[in-house]
């Protein structure tokens, strides 16, 4: 048999150059275990319908299921002379099976039955993402749990601004996370619709059910229309870009891990197994995970803007241009998957210096609000509170002094509201336990949060180290 399908039509073959320009089949064989199902799904289901026998549908199950076997076992023989991953897994059943192999592909195209395989593959990859998701999430919960007690500065313009719990910062990056698993999740509902059965664009005289293919093949319905859905794309869209600004909070938080590493904040200490070191400055110890974390976040951008640019142009229905389709996707769920991997190790394994982080809560003047606040609570209109510990702050900078530092005296000359009490709204602690309001770092509260987020990763089935379980649950 010659390799290509439609070798009817034409007198000459496929130029070298065009062969290889066009073969796909190194990138799309990834699909081979979804274009497998698929045929099987479609070759039940012409059986039931009497479009084949029940003799031709079982020797092309057969021959399916050890295709199958050996692609699982690295035997299979991909030829790029057969272009994609489905000429490759139809040929090699014709050599096998004879004849019968030739009616699998009865009231179907390769362009419905690509547009199948690949938003099966989509679906498993956006599962196996979301539980990657759950398991960091995981790791910060473990993370929050231990640290609820320690303190550090937040930061806005990466100016200190206020004191804050650590667990709350690290429920912060939760909160990230949760969004994307949401969009993945919503991305994989919206996908799960089957088109097979849309043929190459028309749909196809035989008299198939479309409704026992999509149930077998784990779809919610097949598609509505045909045209349409052998020309969609825009659930990799959705999925890429899901994917895409999960990869950005990623290289957020690594941005972070990699400036709380610097000697500058020395606020953690990353695991010898997750660090590097140079070979020429024996002292160095580099944060190079969490910085190609950073850096691979441009392919998964890249990726986003290949896809959209590849669609853009494209009348209905499907477009050779399409299988370009592929690679942006896969490369996208593999960077993303690794990097979600590698950042969750880095959490485990991560030391937290709280000495470093309580003693950075001493410049900066972190108490500045507090001060501003104390005044205003106590009838002053905090425009003028403000003003005037502004006028505190830059004496204190003048002197070189704190706000701690400075005496009643010295407060009462900028403003005689003050008195002895103002003091105590300057211990960081107790700046950080005032803020006791939904979303706000008092103790309270972010033991509350992380009981939460404890609860809602029990309730998807998903490990939880429970030994910092605190007293508060969410369950109050
Ligand atoms: N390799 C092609 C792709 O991935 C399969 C569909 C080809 N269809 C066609 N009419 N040439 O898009």
């Amino acid at each position: 048999m010659s390799p290509k399908a439609w070798t009817g039509r034409f007198a000459q073959e496929l130029a070298d150059i065009a062969l290889r320009f066009s073969a796909s089949v190194d990138v799309d064989k990834r699909l081979a275990p979804q274009d497998i199902r698929g045929s099987i799904a479609h070759v039940d289901m012409l059986e039931k319908q009497g479009i084949v026998t029940p003799e031709e549908g079982q020797a092309i199950r057969q021959g399916l299921g050890e295709i199958r076997t050996e692609i699982d076992a690295g035997t299979f023989e991909w030829s790029a002379d057969r272009e994609d991953v489905h000429m490759n897994i139809e040929a090699a059943l014709r050599q096998r099976i004879g004849d019968a192999g030739g009616k699998l592909h009865t009231a179907r195209s390769r362009n419905d039955q690509v547009a199948t395989d690949l938003r099966m593959w989509t679906r498993d990859a956006l599962d196996q993402t979301t539980a990657q998701i759950d398991g960091l999430l995981s790791a910060i919960a473990t993370r929050a749990g231990e640290t609820v007690d320690v303190l550090l500065p937040g930061y806005t313009h990466l100016q200190r601004a206020q004191p804050v719990r650590l667990a709350h910062h690290l429920l912060a990056w939760a909160e990230m996370l949760e969004r994307d698993r949401g969009r993945m999740v919503d991305a994989r509902g919206r996908l799960n619709e089957c088109p097979l059965g849309s043929a190459a664009l028309a749909s196809t005289t035989f008299p198939i059910d479309r409704a026992m293919t999509a149930t077998q093949l784990g779809f919610d319905r097949p598609a509505r229309n045909s045209l349409d859905a052998v020309g969609d794309r825009d659930f990799l869209v959705e999925t890429v870009a899901a994917l895409a600004n999960c990869a950005v909070h990623l290289s957020r938080i690594s941005e972070e891990l990699v400036l709380w590493s610097s000697q500058e904040f020395a606020f953690v200490e990353m695991s010898d197994a997750f660090s590097t070191g140079s070979s020429i400055m024996p002292q160095k110890k580099n944060p190079d995970m969490v910085e190609l974390i950073r850096g691979k976040t441009g392919r998964v951008i890249g990726d986003l803007v290949n896809l959209l640019v590849t669609l853009k142009g494209l009348p209905l229905a499907y477009n050779r241009d399409l299988q370009e389709d592929k690679f942006p996707v896969f490369d996208a769920f593999d960077t993303v998957q690794d990097s979600l991997d590698v950042l969750s190790g880095v959490i485990r394994t991560l030391g937290f210096r709280s000495d470093a982080m309580h003693a950075a809560l001493g410049a900066g003047f972190l108490d500045a609000t507090e001060l501003a606040d104390w005044l205003a609570e106590r009838g002053l209109p905090f425009r003028d509170a403000h003003h005037v510990v502004g006028r505190l702050v830059r004496r204190c900078t003048d002197e070189g002094k704190t706000l701690q530092e400075l005496t009643l005296d010295e407060l009462r000359a900028e403003h005689e509201l003050f008195d002895d009490s103002a003091f105590a709204t300057l211990d960081p602690n107790a700046a950080v336990e005032r803020r006791d309001i939904v979303g706000g770092p008092a103790k309270n509260r972010v033991q509350h949060a992380t009981a939460e987020l404890r609860k809602r990763l029990l309730d998807r089935g998903v490990e939880v180290d429970r030994s910092a379980e605190v007293d508060r649950g969410a369950e109050e």
